[in-house]
């Protein structure tokens, strides 16, 4: 596909953006306007795709089964102006830290709508989800037996959960992959079996259900199927064996976006259609009852709502080689250089265009990894252009550093013609404040 049909089609996935006379606008805005008002680079939100993306995910499931509930996996993306409007949709939250879980409590989330799954936590972490009511989902019998501590010392109870790894591998890159036999994540059968047998024996603490999360990005029904198919089994296994009622069966996240054109993704709806059919399957084998399904996307909700503007600061040309030169680096968006993940390019201001260059888009950071598209077909462009990558909702952000002592990027918020900023643009202070000079 040449870049004017890879837009064109790109686009038809993707309603917050439009094209109009040859320029990119987000919702009501052209890229440019918002470039002058707030610099760049920018990571720009649609409040409306937001919005759009969690009710459509949502409802696809609640069509087939009423008693489901999301918890969005906010490490996708914790800004609190996005917790908010997740809040106000009646979301709950899938938290990984502590922290994350006290920003969650404080932009008011309730306890009981906050799920806590972690690996190698420490017993003052797993104290502090006991103190405040959080259900946990537990990743070994180490953690178990933390926790099994932390009620006894303080007369507390417990809402524990287990964490199931169903040993499936999902195609996606091997960094996010996460229930593969050989992950670190989650316990195996027989240790899960071992682990629900302990934990019967101890009345403080009360079983609440079972969880998986078997990767992230995943673009095919299959390793889905396999993986709930081997979870619900498991769970008709302890409800018999052991006779555990679980009331919370959580199949984590995962479900991928469409970066690329070319690329073949699932909807919603087929990742409803496989989760739910599975479970009323075991439900009706097993008797399973009064069930509550929990599901904790987090790409998928916010993934495809962000543009980053970055200015085109340099062209150069070698004998081998044309850059484009963008005012940030692998420190703003790190996908492409840790997953070699692809991010849609365009020129904001000039769209479209009658000659084509073949170009490799670069950072401003002093690493020659710094690539952030590698041979990209794209309008002739200039310094002083505006490079906006597509899909910069998840895991870009979020995982910015100030590596060469770059500031972060500022972030601003859309809806409709309004826009306003929703972190503010990092300052040399900001990022020395922590240093004792
Ligand atoms: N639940 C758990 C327990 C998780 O570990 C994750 C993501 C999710 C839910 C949400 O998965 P999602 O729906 O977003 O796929 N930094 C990587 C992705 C890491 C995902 C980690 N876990 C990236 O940029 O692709």
């Amino acid at each position: 596909m040449n870049y004017e049909e890879r837009i064109k089609e790109l686009l038809k996935y993707k309603p917050h953006l439009k094209i109009i006379d040859n320029k990119l606008y987000i919702e009501d805005i052209p890229v440019e306007e918002i470039s002058k008002e707030y610099g760049t680079p920018c990571f720009v939100y649609s409040k409306g795709r937001i919005v759009q993306n969690y009710n459509r995910f949502l409802n696809a499931f609640k069509k087939l089964y009423k008693n489901v509930e999301i918890r969005y996996a906010m490490k996708a993306n914790s800004n609190p102006h996005i917790l908010k409007l997740l809040l106000n949709l009646n979301s709950g939250i899938d938290a990984v830290s502590v922290n994350e879980i006290k920003l969650a409590l404080s932009v008011g989330f309730k306890p009981e709508k906050i799920i806590y799954t972690g690996v190698n936590r420490t017993e003052e972490e797993l104290e502090f989800a006991v103190k405040n009511n959080i259900l946990i989902n537990i990743d070994s019998l180490s953690e178990l037996k933390k926790v099994i501590k932390i009620c006894e010392k303080n007369n507390l109870e417990a809402d524990i959960s287990f964490r199931f790894n169903p040993e499936i591998d999902v195609k996606t890159h091997k960094h996010i992959a996460t229930g593969l036999k050989e992950s670190k994540f989650g316990l195996h059968e027989r240790e899960a079996y071992i682990a629900y047998k302990i934990a019967r024996e101890y009345k403080f603490l009360k079983i609440r259900g079972i969880h998986m999360h078997i990767g992230s990005q995943i673009t095919s029904v299959e390793p889905f199927e396999k993986a709930s198919k081997k979870l619900l089994e498991f769970a008709g296994k302890i409800t018999r064996e052991l006779n555990i009622n679980l009331d919370i069966i959580d199949f984590g996240g995962g479900l991928g976006i469409k970066y690329k054109a070319d690329q073949n993704i699932i909807t919603p709806e087929d990742l409803a259609r496989c989760l739910i059919n599975n479970f009323l399957e075991a439900s009706e084998k097993y008797g399973f009852e009064n069930v509550k399904i929990l599901l904790e996307p987090g790409r998928y909700i916010v993934g495809d709502s962000s543009i980053l503007i970055t200015e085109v600061t340099t062209i150069k040309i070698t004998p081998y080689k044309k850059f484009i030169g963008v005012n940030a680096g692998f420190n703003i968006l790190i996908r492409p250089v840790l997953y070699e993940a692809y991010h849609e390019v365009i020129v904001a201001n000039r769209v479209f265009s009658n000659s084509y260059e073949k170009y490799d888009v670069v950072g401003y950071l002093c690493e020659s990894g710094d690539i952030l598209a590698k041979d990209r077909i794209l309008p002739k462009v200039f310094e002083g252009d505006l490079l906006a990558f597509l899909d910069t909702g998840a895991y870009c952000s979020i995982m910015s550093s100030n590596y060469n002592l770059r500031e972060r990027a500022v972030e601003v918020m859309v809806e409709c013609e309004k826009s306003w900023e929703i972190r503010r643009r990092e300052t040399f202070e900001d990022i020395v404040r922590y240093f004792n000079i």
